[in-house]
């Protein structure tokens, strides 16, 4: 790698994410169906129907993986807590060995040396939460507000930050207006609703956590650059319908506690009643502010109906995923969310990274991050106060909708054995780590 450690202010923080369904193993330990596990079930859904059943198998085989976070060099890891592990019917009973397995898993990282940055819902709903209409249903900010406090209570004294809710566009649009991932709706006063929703559930779990006395809470979103595919005014409102719908709808209800244009135009009608009076709780402090950033997106207008947008493949390289690299994009988004949205409050890369089917000599990985670690830098040097960087992902896991065959990880995961192999950027990224 090109990178190193020095290049970074003394205070940076290097870490890695993962999440709970894409490596745990769901089917051990005794937790709960989730709206995960019936959407890959479903013909249709995802490639070749497979799930998170076993996955990486690491909750059983945890410790080898925090040893590699170790061994690389990390300061941090970001994982993410499973609802439905602690709480198998979403609420009431509690399933020990689900609270259990966060409390090693912690107290492993820990004896490490790794900082434990949590994530508190990564997308496994449990399935009795979704019967009851899941994030449609304004009660999940009470269910979400219950699930923080029973984990946090138990965890909360050793974290080092936590965040509520990953990447809010994919809980709520990606879910409920694209039919991507699961419940798999197509529709829009659900979209409207679980997009608000999934705001509330985030302050009101804030809430909690401030009344146990925690701090270093933030808010994690996915950013996804829109670009204009041609100079047209029809082009640009396009793009900005996108950029409204997914990066400033959801940063402005945090930290504007207000709602862009762009998007009420076509979303007002659906959103819940008294929507306009629940901002201070969506809007409720936080400490940092966590993007995840892959790429950005060609944005041309559609004769369809609102929003009325469509995407163009663009001519930049791509990753496995199809998705342009576009590092000078994160530079971009870095500076735009601090100038206009949290200004002097501490940002973090909290996900970076790209698959590739390279298994072991990955140079394609070890190019994008260190292009991407670039474009941090220069935001640095425009004065924007980025705090760390995570790279996404350790391992290879379940890619969602398009399970295992899309790869990650600076670790390889043969899905037969079971085994991980260390690729070459695990090796780079470990020598940038320990390099003066
Ligand atoms: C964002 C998500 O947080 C994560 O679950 C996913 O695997 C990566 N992006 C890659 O798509």
């Amino acid at each position: 790698m090109k990178h190193k450690r020095s290049d970074f202010p003394d205070d940076f923080l290097f870490g890695v994410a993962t999440s709970a369904y894409q490596i745990e193993g769901h089917g051990q330990g005794g937790a709960g169906m989730t709206h995960w596990d019936s959407f890959a079930a479903t013909p249709g859904n995802v490639v070749n129907a497979e799930n998170g059943d076993v996955a990486c198998d690491h909750y059983t085989r945890f410790e080898d993986d925090l040893d590699l976070i170790k061994g690389a060099g990390f300061d941090c890891y970001r994982f993410s807590t499973s609802w439905a592990r602690v709480l198998p019917e979403g609420r009431g009973p509690v399933n020990q060995e689900g609270l259990d397995f966060y409390d090693r898993l912690t107290d492993a990282l820990l004896e490490r040396g790794i900082r434990p940055c949590a994530t508190l819902y990564h997308w496994e709903l449990p399935s009795p939460l979704a019967d009851l209409g899941g994030w449609r249903n304004r009660d999940i900010a009470g269910w979400f507000a219950d699930f923080t406090e029973i984990i946090m209570r138990r965890i909360g004294d050793r974290m080092f930050s936590v965040a509520p809710i990953n990447e809010p566009w994919c809980v709520s649009w990606l879910s409920h207006f694209e039919g991507h991932h699961a419940p798999g709706l197509r529709d829009i006063r659900a979209t409207a609703r679980a997009m608000h929703h999934v705001l509330l559930a985030h302050g009101r779990a804030i809430e909690v956590m401030r009344g146990l006395g925690m701090s270093n809470l933030g808010a994690v979103f996915n950013l996804e650059w829109a670009e204009p595919a041609d100079d047209s005014p029809q082009a640009q409102q396009a793009a900005a319908r996108y950029d409204g719908i997914y990066n400033r709808f959801f940063l402005g209800g945090v930290f504007k506690k207000s709602y862009p244009d762009t998007v009420l135009d076509g979303l007002e009608p659906y959103l819940p009643y008294g929507w306009q009076t629940d901002f201070d709780t969506i809007g409720a402090a936080v400490d940092w502010c966590g993007i995840n950033y892959y790429t950005r997106k060609l944005i041309a207008p559609a004769e369809t109906p609102w929003p009325s947008l469509r995407e163009v493949p663009g001519p930049l390289p791509k990753t496995q995923m199809g998705w342009e690299i576009d590092p000078a994009a994160l530079s971009r988004f870095l500076l735009r969310t601090a100038t206009e949205y949290t200004g002097d409050l501490p940002i973090y890369v909290t996900e970076n990274g790209m698959a590739s089917p390279q298994r072991s000599q990955d140079n394609d990985r070890i190019d994008y991050l260190d292009q991407h670690l670039s474009a941090v830098q220069a935001a640095l040097d425009q004065g924007v106060p980025v705090k760390g960087y995570f790279v996404w992902s350790l391992l290879d896991n379940y890619e969602w909708a398009l399970g295992y065959e899309k790869r990650f990880g600076l670790v390889d995961v043969d899905f037969d054995t079971l085994k991980r192999t260390p690729k070459a950027s695990y090796f780079a990224l470990k020598h940038a780590l320990a390099s003066e």
